[in-house]
């Protein structure tokens, strides 16, 4: 059975069929209004979520379909200890697709073991967020035309942002990239991504604590939001939360044709100030992400079929 689990799961080939897809339904939502009739989407969130929950519910009911599912771990049995393994076979009872969010790394991947339906990875705790990825690359696909030879700037918890890891994964496949790695000397990209995507690829990259020193050189800047659930202690957290403040000024030496990217929800990271700005696309991510997650369905019912 096939599932996303992990961004690298699916080939370049399958990304850009993907991208094609979701143009495709941007372009023409009325071709595709019924192709999930009869078909039901269950979103398990053992974590919170605004936007990932409801854009795939609201991409299945676009889709013709229906959605059932749970949005935190103490309104399902996993309260009463239920493994996940056994939420997995027993949702596979009911629904024809999950979408899943934990707080634990690799949780989504034993569902996708013990499923008989494909499952999602929705985001597994510092891990990786693959479908939030695919909603980054539509957007970069659609405001930059293509991936090769861009200069990409991540800002914020390099650490804690699954967001970013999944994004470094998948960007790391095309040609002429730099990244450019902007955090608090603490929360810096895990060694493991750096030794297993960016040294084993060879890909030119840039460690520093300054935004504006960089910003010059960018094509595209991905903010983050510090991962306050993730840290051990609260004091940690309130000493770093407020390292990177994105304010217009700090643009004036951007290029015109910066892409400002962020997963959202924001906190502090960006002023709203820069919201107006044509550079932002964060707002442009949240609807990519709908439509997208409409693709994604699509492909993976369409393979649960084979
Ligand atoms: C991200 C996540 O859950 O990792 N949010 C999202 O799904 N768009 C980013 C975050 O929570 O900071």
């Amino acid at each position: 059975m096939r599932s996303l689990i992990d961004i690298l799961d699916f080939t370049v080939e399958e990304l850009d069929e993907l991208i094609d897809l979701a143009n495709d339904i941007i372009e023409n939502p009325e071709k595709y209004s019924e192709k999930c009739k009869g078909k039901k989407l269950a979103t398990l969130f053992f974590e919170p979520s605004t936007r990932t929950r409801l854009s795939f519910e609201a991409a299945m009911l676009e889709l013709g379909g229906s959605v059932l599912g749970f949005s935190e771990a103490n309104s399902s049995s996993a309260a009463k200890g239920e493994s996940v393994a056994d939420t997995a076979k027993t949702i596979s009872c009911y629904a024809d697709i999950i979408a899943m969010r934990h707080p634990k790394e690799g949780a989504p991947l034993v569902a996708a073991q013990n499923a008989t339906i494909p499952v999602i990875n929705a985001g597994d705790g510092g891990h990786n967020h693959p479908t939030q990825t695919l909603a980054d690359l539509l957007t970069i696909k659609r405001e930059k035309g293509g991936f090769d030879n861009l200069t990409v700037g991540f800002c914020g918890d390099l650490k804690f942002g699954r967001t970013v890891h999944s994004l470094i994964n998948a960007l790391s496949r095309y040609n002429g990239l730099k990244f450019v790695l902007i955090s608090p000397e603490e929360l810096k990209l895990p060694s493991y991504v750096k030794k297993d995507v960016l040294q084993q690829k060879n890909i030119p990259y840039e460690q520093t604590t300054d935004l504006e020193s960089v910003m010059p050189q960018l094509d595209i800047l991905y903010m983050t939001r510090v991962q306050r659930e993730r840290f051990f202690n609260e004091e940690d957290y309130l000493r770093l939360k407020d390292s990177y403040i994105l304010e217009p000024r700090k643009l004036r030496d951007a290029k015109p044709t910066l892409s400002i990217m962020h997963p959202l929800p924001r906190v502090n990271e960006i002023s709203v100030a820069v919201d107006d700005d044509p550079r932002a696309c964060y707002f442009k991510q949240v609807l990519n992400g709908k439509f997208i997650r409409m693709a994604l369905i699509l492909k993976l019912l369409e393979e649960a079929k084979k």
